[in-house]
């Protein structure tokens, strides 16, 4: 019976803490934003490890489409992904987290009137289900819009990288209803939850649902300004 060739063995699985600190060690050099070129030898004396358990890492790394290497004279430039990026960020959150507490942010903004076509996404069962058991409510059928100016809408944007209340997409009477993620937040100081669709274009709007009406809860019309505060789960 014919011998299968020896093949290298496998990098053997790393625990996720050493991954995120030869990541984090190289983003401390620079490679989340151009390539730094080492030997496996320096990031070895860097990481406490051999030349060779260096050089594993690395493959391992790149296996995992971590890292982009590519070889250069006995040394390799490195540079990280974007999933890469994405993996210290979660961890940065995780620690925000722990020692800052659920971020929150404030923003002012004004009212106003969209299609009409919140009333029947919030009216669907597939919805409502799943929003009385994370939310806690069968909101109002509508989402309040909010407009905001710019500077506003870019400060907005951290908010993607919080942990926030899931709603899953579904399908019903033939056609697909998108997911969203809900944000526990206050208008004008009347609790709320900001619902961000997974699927949205970009608009200068925010929606909000609550479980009662919020134009009359706050006497609110269009264009009047509204106080916002946003909080992470
Ligand atoms: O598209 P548009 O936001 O204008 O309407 P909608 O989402 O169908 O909501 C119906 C109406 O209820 C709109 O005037 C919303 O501003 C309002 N609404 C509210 O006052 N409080 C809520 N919690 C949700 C919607």
């Amino acid at each position: 019976m014919a011998r299968t060739p020896a093949r290298p063995e496998p990098s053997r699985p790393r625990p996720r803490g050493e991954v995120l600190a030869v990541l984090r060690l190289l983003a401390e050099a620079g490679a989340d934003r151009v390539p730094v070129v080492w030997t496996s030898r320096e990031l070895g004396t860097r990481i406490g490890v051999s030349q060779q358990a260096a050089d594993r890492y690395l493959v391992d790394l790149e296996r995992r489409g971590l890292v982009v290497r590519t070889l250069a004279a006995r040394r390799q430039r490195l540079q990280l992904t974007p999933a890469a990026l994405e993996l210290l960020r979660a961890e940065y959150h995780g620690y925000r987290r722990i020692f800052e507490g659920p971020a929150r942010i404030t923003f002012s903004g004004e009212v106003s009137s969209g299609l009409g076509e919140g009333r029947y996404y919030l009216s669907q069962p597939g919805y409502v289900v799943q929003f009385t058991e994370r939310l806690g409510y069968a909101p109002f059928p509508g989402t309040l819009n909010v407009r905001l100016a710019g500077p506003e809408l870019r400060r907005l944007e951290v908010i993607a990288g919080w942990r926030g209340l899931r709603i899953d997409g579904f399908q019903a009477t033939g056609r697909t209803f998108g997911g969203a993620t809900c944000y526990p937040a206050h208008l004008n100081g009347r609790a709320c939850h900001l619902i961000r669709p997974d699927r949205s274009h970009y608009r200068d709007v925010v929606e909000f649902i609550a479980r009662e009406s919020l134009r009359e809860l706050l006497g609110v019309k269009d264009g009047a300004r509204v106080e916002v505060v946003v909080e992470e789960t």
